[in-house]
């Protein structure tokens, strides 16, 4: 069983072939709302691929927040630990343009994810093969489940995004790391070859459409990704992430857990929305075996 603790948020995308500049108005082309927020993401990503998964956080008591647990349930996903508060549900901005994505997030109900909310789900986090965590939630509640899972024995999956909230006092207490290429700099103030060196098998650095790498301890290990049709990259990180961790869970090398992520997160970007081109573990399978 995966836990995943974080954010949950409706996606409010909009898609434009003219990128606005300071003071600009412009005309959009689309417009939709859409479940996201790093942490649900995730758990879908899990969940489709077959993850038995929970996910801690909280949405607001309104609209938005009743329509995510319900896209949540609609997975399987267990949401008992998803409270509902008064704050209103986290949103996210999402402006597409020439085939990326820009993203300004406003946590709302997902900064009142804190200890006590922890401590009132633990008997369901603590049945858990591998946590998942981002940073889209309080950097006090990331810090405190990382204390209860190491004393718990639980390994970490971090993935660190948003990067800024990151704390480098982490590194010794979570198994693994996943931050992009932009985030590992901003984190280490260092080329990624040389971080990936000095955390052998711990930090996973994902490459957009090259795939992603890390270091065994004796080189330097490159994961190739997967050529895709790129539709909506929004979620990819995400599915990188759920992926991982699913095959991790089910006993996989980390070579060969990166490249079903790869896999995973190349097939994503393949049709619209964060959640929505995530596939299925049958899905995954044909592309390996497609590509071998
Ligand atoms: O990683 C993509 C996600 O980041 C979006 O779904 C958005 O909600 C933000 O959290």
């Amino acid at each position: 069983m995966i836990t995943v603790i974080g954010s949950i948020n409706m996606d409010i995308a909009v898609s434009t072939e003219q990128f606005p500049v300071q003071g600009e108005t412009v005309f959009g082309t689309d417009f939709a709302t859409i479940p996201g927020g790093k942490g649900a993401n995730q758990a879908v990503a899990a969940a489709k691929l077959g993850s038995n998964t929970n996910i801690v956080g909280c949405v607001g008591n309104d609209a938005f927040g009743g329509e995510l647990l319900k896209n949540l349930d609609k997975y399987q996903i267990n949401t008992s630990t998803v409270q509902m508060v008064s704050n209103s549900t986290g949103i996210a901005t999402i402006l597409l343009y020439e085939q990326d994505n820009r993203i300004i997030v406003v946590p709302g109900a997902n900064a009142a994810l804190t200890k006590e909310k922890i401590d009132e789900s633990w008997a369901t986090i603590e049945q858990s093969k591998l946590v998942v965590l981002q940073l889209e939630i309080p950097k006090e509640t990331v810090a405190y489940v990382i204390e209860r899972c190491n004393e718990a024995n639980i390994p970490i999956l971090l993935n660190p995004a948003p990067a800024t909230h990151f704390m480098l006092e982490w590194m010794d207490k979570v198994s693994y790391i996943t931050p992009n290429e932009s985030e590992c700099e901003q984190i280490f103030q260092e080329p990624f070859e040389k971080v990936v060196e000095k955390y052998p098998n711990k930090v996973i650095v994902t490459l957009g459409s090259k795939g992603a790498c890390y270091h065994d301890g004796e080189r330097f290990v490159m994961v190739n990704s997967y050529q895709s049709e790129v539709i909506d990259t929004t979620g990819a990180g995400d599915t990188f992430n759920g992926a991982l961790a699913y095959a991790l869970t089910n006993d996989a090398s980390l070579e060969k857990a990166i490249q079903f992520a790869n896999c995973a997160a190349s097939l994503s970007v393949e049709s619209f929305g964060a959640q929505g081109g995530m596939p299925t573990i049958t899905e995954v399978i044909i592309r390996l075996q497609q590509v071998k």
